[in-house]
């Protein structure tokens, strides 16, 4: 619960904000950053589109979202699409989309953050698409539809990519996407970009992807770290980056109030379920914040909670994946997070859920709790390394843990297992182990042999 003065801290917070959104969606005030923020962005919108992205706001089989950046003076959203052959697409073979767009101000810097909505596509097809505003255009991208067949597909798992990310991150998920051709998506686990690190750092990130994102969509979960510090001097005050709702367009389908941060994506036989676990991080003397109208309380974890269970209810793919960014079972001192296990673990169970994929701990960890319990990951691909609890928590639930390296994993999907590969940044297959579901919904998990 907050304390009158938290109250209104946010209430002062919340009508300076209302009366500055008069013209724009988003705006973050020099005063608002910390002093690490206020250095040089050299990534600055322009004309041209940038930071495009593939996400789903509907049936992957059937749609396809993109959304990009431009400057303030871009104020038409248009998306050109045609089907992938052998020859550039011709004016006949090309159907032209409009979009809308939705303005964040950085500091001094209004930007604009399109979207376009691919619908109507046929399964299983590859079609090349580029956006922009009918004069300023990307380059033609290609993307893939999902097949209404299920299982026999793979993609890409990574945990926290969150400091130094165009240094150290960059060739991770390039040697990932090299490494795992053919992968669908790429499901991140929170923690993409670093709290103190503003525009800059996402700046970073869609740098260090390159063309990935144009072409591989992503299954993001947000992570504290995804929560920019505001330099209030009253109290510690985390904001949700307004960059991270602005670059995905997600499927609206989760619970009333919070659909753009939680929700699912059935693709082929399984069900992804993004949560929002950033509730971890109330504490006393610590203020979570969504946007300027939501402040993250624990109603959060209920409403969330209760909607899992509906989705998880009402299910009818073979395979359930969930992530989010705190582990259920932390495998380092002192960083257990007792609301969520609380709340969902039960759940997990219940309902047979194969897969719960984590990040936040900066280390490697794995294992399955119970007969019907999920195989929980943690995994992390940033330079930043966190410490094994060897002999503590870790050895509780844990079966293979590693730590000390960047990392990332691919996951098979087919119709009689899961084939989970962790590889070490050098390429070098660190954990490998199937997961196996029989018809009472028992999960075993098998170990395979690595080097
Ligand atoms: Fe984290």
């Amino acid at each position: 619960m907050f304390d009158n003065m938290r109250y209104v801290v946010l209430l002062v917070l919340v009508m300076v904000w209302q009366y500055s959104c008069v013209n724009a969606q988003h705006i973050i005030h020099l005063a608002d950053l910390s002093e690490e923020q206020h250095e040089i962005n050299p990534y600055l919108s322009t004309k041209v589109p940038d930071r495009i992205m593939l996400s789903w706001s509907g049936d992957p089989a059937t749609s396809q979202s993109v959304t990009w950046r431009t400057d303030g003076s871009v104020l038409n959203s248009y998306g050109q699409i045609a089907r992938l052959t052998a020859m550039p697409p011709e004016a006949g073979d090309i159907k032209d989309i409009s979009g809308s767009y939705k303005s964040l101000v950085w500091v001094s810097d209004l930007s604009h953050y399109h979207t376009v909505r691919f619908e109507g596509l046929e399964p299983g097809t590859w079609y090349l698409y580029r956006v922009g505003d009918g004069e300023h255009w990307s380059e033609w991208n290609r993307f893939r539809t999902a097949s209404q067949v299920p299982y026999n597909f793979s993609f890409i798992y990574m945990g926290d990519a969150q400091n130094d990310i165009r240094e150290y991150w960059s060739h991770v998920i390039r040697g990932a996407t090299m490494n795992a051709a053919g992968a669908r998506f790429i499901l991140f686990a929170g923690d993409l970009v670093l709290s103190s690190g503003g525009d800059y750092s996402w700046g970073e990130w869609f740098e260090g992807a390159g063309w990935i994102f144009r072409t591989i969509p992503t299954i993001p979960a947000s992570g504290n770290s995804d929560h920019i510090r505001l330099g209030d001097p009253e109290i510690d005050t985390r904001l949700l980056y307004p960059q991270y709702l602005l670059n995905f367009d997600t499927p609206g389908n989760g619970p009333i109030g919070f659909d753009d941060l939680i929700y699912y994506v059935d693709y082929q036989g399984v069900r992804f379920i993004s949560l929002y676990s950033n509730f971890e991080s109330i504490e006393p003397g610590k203020l979570v914040l969504i946007d300027h109208e939501r402040v993250v309380t624990e109603d959060i974890i209920h409403i969330q909670t209760e909607w899992l269970e509906s989705v998880l209810r009402n299910n009818p793919n073979k395979y359930t994946v969930a992530v989010f960014h705190h582990p259920v079972h932390s495998a380092r001192k002192d960083r257990e997070n007792d609301r969520l296990r609380e709340a969902w673990k039960p759940l997990f169970e219940r309902y047979s859920v194969d897969l719960v994929l984590q990040g936040h701990d900066h280390l490697y960890a794995r294992g399955q709790i119970g007969e019907r319990g999920p195989v929980y990951m943690i995994s992390h691909a940033g330079p930043k390394m966190g410490n094994l609890d060897e002999t503590g928590v870790a050895l509780h639930w844990t079966s293979k843990t590693g730590e000390n390296m960047q990392m990332w994993q691919e996951i098979e999907v087919l119709e009689d297992h899961l084939l989970v590969t962790a590889f070490k940044e050098d390429g070098v297959v660190y954990d490998k182990f199937k997961i196996v579901k029989d018809t009472s919904g028992n999960i075993s998990l098998i170990e395979l042999q690595t080097k």
